[in-house]
């Protein structure tokens, strides 16, 4: 790869992590970014991953908000994949918590990548939260035609986020001319599952397992999620470097499945544990989000009972993507989670 440089920010992330490892693995050299270097949980599993042929590891400190930490981490660098943001859909402050970390961090690293010049290919990690419209009808397919660009800061600041970083980097791509355009791909996957690299106690989407693990609710949602591979999102990032559309939007998605079926393979998988798996009758499911702080009804309305589903043919038609089975990556969710001691 010569005197190339990849760049991967939240490196200490879920799917940052497994980025780098898919990148050292293909003996690529790698400028992992992380907020706090110091932090061993943080950076340890970064420092002990396997590198091939004529790989490196570079690990920099790099905060979205610090615009100048933002340009020495790209500095010099021909390859950017953008994986950091806030993964978290409530706040009581959801502008500075949720919003702004997307937005103002994007505007950041496109601020960068211009002043760099060296930069030949960008892969920007978006969302299936960006595609999603707030109304969609029961059994609808969507595909990387629609964008949520009703998303509210009171109603889906998450969305909100997603949709509006996405923005800026296509605005920027569509305008910019000239022979020093990167190549620009936006990743979009579904709620991602898979063995955590990370030994830190990671709060976004595994904290739906995590609810099954601490058998946090006695009976559980009717609730379809959608669920795609840390591994293969990590492996859809890294080729669409060089592979897929320039400009590209490509969603990320295995397949579909109750929220008490994923407990029951897990049940029969580690049957040594208790899973809960009954599943709460849906006008019950509505009165429990009336009281409850992280949902609302008109969320519950919007997701319980009705399916939804994705259409990741694209990528992969145009990447050679082929995913992992839902049940293998929900069984390999669980022994990093256990040895790290996440379980209350
Ligand atoms: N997980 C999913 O199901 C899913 C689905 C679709 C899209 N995504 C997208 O995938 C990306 C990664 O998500 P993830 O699940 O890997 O989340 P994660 O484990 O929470 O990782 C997020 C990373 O972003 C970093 N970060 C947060 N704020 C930062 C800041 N101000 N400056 C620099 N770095 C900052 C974090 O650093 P620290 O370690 O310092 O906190 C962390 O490394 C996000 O863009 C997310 O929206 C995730």
């Amino acid at each position: 790869m010569g005197d190339e440089c990849v760049v991967v920010t939240g490196a200490s992330g879920y799917i940052g992590s497994h980025i780098v490892a898919n990148l050292l693995l293909k003996g690529k050299k790698v400028r992992a970014t992380v907020r706090d270097s110091q932090d061993r949980e943080r950076v340890q599993h970064l420092k002990e991953m396997k590198i091939s042929d004529e790989g490196s590891l570079e690990i920099v400190e790099m905060d979205l908000f610090d615009g100048d930490s933002v340009d020495r981490a790209i500095d010099g660098a021909t390859d950017v994949i953008h994986t950091a943001a806030v993964v978290i859909v409530r706040s009581r402050n959801p502008q500075e918590k949720i919003v702004d970390p997307s937005v103002v961090g994007t505007k950041n690293i496109i601020s960068a990548i211009e002043k760099s010049g060296t930069v030949e290919r960008f892969v920007h990690t978006s969302s299936t939260a960006a595609i999603r419209p707030e109304n969609w009808e029961d059994g609808q397919i969507l595909t990387t035609g629609t964008f949520a660009n009703d998303a509210t800061l009171e109603q889906n600041p998450y969305g909100l986020a997603k949709y509006s970083a996405e923005m800026i980097v296509r605005n920027w791509h569509k305008e910019k001319n000239g022979v020093k355009k990167p190549r620009m791909v936006t990743i979009h996957p579904c709620m991602v599952f898979g063995p955590p690299l990370s030994p830190r106690h990671l709060r976004g989407s595994l904290s739906i397992i995590m609810m099954l693990v601490n058998r946090e609710l006695p009976l559980l949602l009717p609730m379809q999620i959608s669920i795609v591979d840390v591994r293969d999102v990590a492996e859809a990032h890294v080729r669409a470097l060089t592979m897929g559309e320039n400009g590209g939007r490509y969603l990320t998605v295995a397949g579909e499945m109750m929220w008490s079926d994923i407990s029951k393979i897990l049940k029969r998988k580690y049957p040594k544990r208790r899973w809960p798996f009954r599943q709460l009758p849906y006008y019950f499911a509505l009165i429990v989000c009336a009281f409850h702080p992280r949902v609302s009804v008109s969320w519950a309305k919007r997701h319980l009972k009705n399916k939804l589903y994705w259409d990741a043919t694209p990528a992969e038609r145009d990447m050679g993507m082929k995913w992992k089975s839902i049940d293998e990556t929900l069984i390999d969710t669980i022994p990093n989670i256990l040895n790290n001691n996440w379980q209350k």
